[in-house]
Parts: C-alpha cells; sequence; structure tokens
C-alpha cells in the first residue's frame, strides 16, 4: 500500500516528561489519516499530528457516528516493536462500524497503516516495564449534512500517545442502581464513542460521593454485574475466578479473554456465568469475596479496592498473590517479550 508522509518538521518529543504521564494528554509527532467515500477507502498518509477541519455538519458531531479501539506497542529491551492481538482488534473496529452502519476498513489500511506510523515514531515507544505506547484508532462521519442517517463519508485516523498507568491511585465503585452503560440490542458490545460519553455523568455522581468509578449492572433489573468504568469486571469468590458472558451489552475485551486464558492455563477454576448483585454481597459478607478487578487495554488489570451498593459498603482485603497482581504481571511479561507465548499473541512489528 502507498501510503503518503508527510514528516514533521521538529519533533516535540523533548519537551515531554515521560517519568509524568497522565493517561492520553501528549500526543507522539505524527498520525495515520485515511479518507471513505464514494464507496471505497483511500490516500493512505502520515502527516504530522495536530487539528483537522471538518464541517460543522459532520454526522459525528450530531448523531456520534463514531466508533474507536484501544491498543498498545510495546518495545523490549532490543528495541524491537510488538503489538498485542491485533487481529482482535481489527476485527471488534469492524464489528463496532458494521453496529454504526459505517464502512468496513479493509485490515491492510489499518496494520500497514499503524506500522508505518510506530516505525516513523519508533523514539516514542520507551523501554522499560510499565511504559507504552497507547494507539488510538479511530472513524468518524464527516460528510457535511444533518440528516439523521449514515454518512457517506468517513476518515479513519491513528493517534498515539505514551502511557504509563491509567488509574492513578485506588479505585473504589458504587454498583450502579439507576442509570446504565448499556441495554438489550443495543450498542454496549460495540466500541462506540457515544457508551463512554453517557459514563461520565453517573460516574461523577459516584466521584461526588468518594468513589472512582461505576459497576454497571443490566438495565433491566440492575441486579446482574456487566462492566466496570471502562474495563470489564472479575471477581474472585474462594479461588474461583468468576466473569460475565459478553453478550450484546458487553465488550468483547481483549484482556478479558486473555485473563480467561491465562488463568485457565494456571490452573484457576473460571466460570464465565451471569453473576448478581446479591451473590456478591453475600460472598463479602462470608468473606468468600476476595478479589474485585477490572481488566482492559489501558488499564490492563485494575484492583478494585471496596464497593458500595444501596447502604452495604464492603473493603476488599489485601492479598499477598492476589490474582490481579498474578495475572498482570503474567500478560505484561508476555507483551514485553519477556515470557514465552504460547497462544501466539504478540506480533512483532
Ligand atoms: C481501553 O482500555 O483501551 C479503552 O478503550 C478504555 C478507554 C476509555 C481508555
Amino acid at each position: 500500500m502507498d501510503i503518503k508522509i508527510q514528516p514533521i518538521e521538529t519533533s516535540k518529543i523533548n519537551s515531554v516528561d515521560f517519568s509524568n504521564l497522565a493517561f492520553g494528554h501528549v500526543f507522539t509527532d505524527h498520525m495515520f489519516i485515511c479518507s471513505y467515500a464514494n464507496g471505497e477507502w483511500k490516500n493512505p498518509e502520515i502527516v504530522p499530528y495536530g487539528p483537522i477541519a471538518f464541517e460543522p455538519s459532520a454526522r459525528v458531531f450530531h448523531y456520534g457516528q463514531a466508533v474507536f479501539e484501544g491498543m498498545k506497542a510495546y518495545k523490549d529491551d532490543s528495541d524491537d516493536i510488538f503489538l498485542f492481538r491485533p487481529d482482535e482488534s481489527i476485527k471488534r473496529l469492524n464489528k463496532s462500524a458494521e453496529r454504526l452502519a459505517m464502512p468496513a476498513l479493509p485490515e491492510e489500511f489499518f496494520y500497514e497503516g499503524l506500522k508505518k506510523l510506530l516505525h516513523i515514531d519508533t523514539s516514542w515507544i520507551k523501554k522499560g516495564f510499565g511504559n507504552s505506547l497507547y494507539i488510538r484508532p479511530f472513524m468518524i462521519a464527516t460528510e457535511g449534512a444533518i440528516a439523521a442517517s449514515p454518512a457517506k463519508e468517513y476518515k479513519f485516523i491513528i493517534i498515539c500517545s505514551p502511557a504509563q498507568s491509567y488509574y492513578a491511585g485506588e479505585v473504589r465503585v458504587v454498583i450502579a442502581e439507576k442509570y446504565s452503560r448499556s441495554a438489550d440490542g443495543g450498542v454496549g458490545f460495540a466500541k462506540a464513542a457515544g457508551n463512554y460519553a453517557a459514563q461520565f455523568y453517573p460516574t461523577s455522581l459516584a466521584q461526588k460521593e468518594g468513589y472512582q468509578q461505576v459497576i454497571w449492572t443490566d438495565a433491566n433489573t440492575h441486579e446482574f454485574l456487566e462492566e466496570a468504568g471502562t474495563m470489564n469486571v472479575f471477581f474472585r469468590i474462594g479461588d474461583t475466578l468468576v466473569t460475565a458472558p459478553v453478550n450484546d451489552r458487553i465488550l468483547d475485551g481483549i484482556t478479558r479473554k486473555s485473563i480467561i486464558q491465562l488463568a485457565k492455563d494456571s490452573g484457576v477454576t473460571v466460570e464465565v456465568r451471569n453473576i448478581t448483585v446479591t451473590e456478591i454481597k453475600e460472598a463479602a459478607t462470608k468473606g468468600e469475596l476476595k478479589e474485585i478487578f477490572g481488566s482492559g487495554t489501558a488499564a490492563v488489570i485494575n484492583p478494585i479496592k471496596g464497593f458500595k451498593h444501596q447502604d452495604f459498603t464492603y473493603e476488599l482485603p489485601e492479598l499477598e498473590n492476589a490474582y490481579a497482581t498474578v495475572f498482570k504481571e503474567k500478560l505484561m511479561n508476555i507483551q514485553y517479550n519477556k515470557d514465552t507465548d504460547v497462544h501466539n499473541w504478540r506480533v512483532k512489528v
């Protein structure tokens, strides 16, 4: 694929403090961009990261016709660059796009664009456990017309941001009783931009009460535990790891499915099944609830220190060899090329 490259004149890398990065605030020198019009994707380009002009009537601004992905690039001690399960990301991007009536992106635009971008901005990928380059591929409807129907023109763009941890500090959650993240037949499984915007207000209410995130429950009964903030959620009851099955309300998380596999490989019993608020509160009361943690590309695995539901509050115990710690390390060892990768998840670019 012929990608036109317009390099920056002067890199801004020397102005960045890589030891003190807030998630998603600093971007690399370049971005990949291509366009869809007249039924085809074209004009792949790498250009300096910066503002782009769109018609104020572009559908993305009015109807939220936008989907995205989250990935990371890692560098090992030999300066080789790796991605983690990129095939899953392109598949999910196109599944999300289909649900939002957007055109599928050919895989080569995704892979070739991303590979070239990573090599051009390679100095932004820092070595060292915990350092990574967060990759944000996204597709937006750019056609200038406010008819409430799918656009005929789109852009697919990849921007990259050097990253360390996603959550600074401890995370405690409120279990949702009123608001919902998604509903049956909705777009909860897709990485649709609006899924995240709809979380901001209920999350801000939780934050006013001193909690950082919300555990989302099903919209019908608010009894089934589904996701935590922007992450999938796992519960350790006794020594069994339990997580909800993915369905049209829950994101098919790549970190989620990798943790399930790693836990099974380690001989841990994993139950992928519906899990209720009542069950969790009972397990907590009996002292059987040992861990709750969220998983996602940005956060990797984030322990949840406590939760609140109605007037019930609970603090999780401090554990040695917590699953959250053990599986995070196993996963990162694979991602950073420090361990064998029996499932062939790591891809060198
Ligand atoms: C990710 O974990 O990559 C996500 O897409 C969540 C995002 C809100 C940071």
